[in-house]
């Protein structure tokens, strides 16, 4: 299912999204250009971040960075002012593979480094793309979280409780930066068909048919689903909302 852009809500607006290269980074990055704006692709995959700005043409500028390492997030904020003069919006969408397991059995480096990606890396991006917002007199955050920062699941626990703290730290930003007319939002999906699914499944057919009924939709989303919702957080149409978690999940958590 691809939802039409059929408005030019982004217009001269600058984003930078962290994690871009695939799934719904990657077309969080198409939507936001196909509604006008300018992006930079940043991550840790420089090779299919650059084959995305490739695609996405003069609108869409690559660069490797590790959302975990602070001079690689600040060099990629740089990158928005150097490149487009301005920054309106900085999208963190980066997460680790996740680890399936228990707390008894996950490794103490697999839970480091799901909370580093997830939670250091939405930190450090914020720390260096917040100012520059502000300077250009306000703009949006948004962190893509998940269902399973609302709702607990089993043998996840290093992903739930950083989806948690990622949906609480946007609200705690959202806090502090609303005086420089910076929103903070996360945005929570439910199931979305994108290669992390196939890790546990052979075809996106069998990830629908063994996750689908557990959302009230009774099927999971196609990622430009969630880019919609993510283009609507960092337009003017949200303009009165900050401090929100807007689930995406097709009902997942509803019951
Ligand atoms: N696919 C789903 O079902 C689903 C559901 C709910 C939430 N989410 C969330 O949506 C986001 C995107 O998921 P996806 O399914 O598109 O996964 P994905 O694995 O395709 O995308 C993650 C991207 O982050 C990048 N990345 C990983 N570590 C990084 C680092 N240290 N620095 C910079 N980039 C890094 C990867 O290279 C990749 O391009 C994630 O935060 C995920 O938790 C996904």
């Amino acid at each position: 299912m691809t939802n039409n852009p059929a408005t030019n809500r982004l217009k001269d607006k600058v984003v930078l999204i962290a994690g871009a290269a695939s799934g719904i980074g990657a077309a969080i990055a198409q939507r936001c250009v196909a509604e006008g704006a300018s992006v930079v692709c940043a991550d840790y995959d420089a090779v299919a971040a650059q084959a995305l700005a490739d695609r996405l043409g003069a609108a869409a500028v690559a660069c490797r960075c590790d959302v975990t390492d602070a001079l690689s997030a600040s060099s990629a904020v740089d990158i928005a002012k150097e490149r487009f003069g301005r920054l309106d919006g900085l999208v963190h969408n980066a997460a680790a593979p996740s680890t399936t397991a228990t707390v008894v059995d996950l490794d103490e480096s697999a839970w480091r480094r799901e909370l580093d990606v997830s939670l250091t890396g939405a930190f450090l991006m914020s720390k260096f793309a917040v100012p520059l917002i502000a300077a250009g007199g306000g703009g949006s955050v948004v962190f893509i979280g998940s269902q399973f920062g609302r709702v607990a699941t089993t043998r996840a626990v290093a992903y739930c409780a950083a989806k948690a703290g990622l949906i609480h730290l946007a609200k705690a930003m959202a806090v502090d930066h609303a005086p420089d007319k910076v929103r903070v939002n996360s945005l929570s999906p439910g199931a979305v068909a994108t290669t992390r699914l196939l890790r546990r499944f052979p075809d996106f057919d069998a990830a629908n048919a063994g996750l689908g009924p557990a959302h009230l939709l009774g099927r999971i989303a196609e990622p430009d689903e969630i880019a919609a919702a993510a283009a609507f957080l960092l337009s003017s149409d949200a303009s009165f909302v900050t401090g929100s978690d807007m689930l995406v999940d097709g009902g997942y958590a509803t019951r």
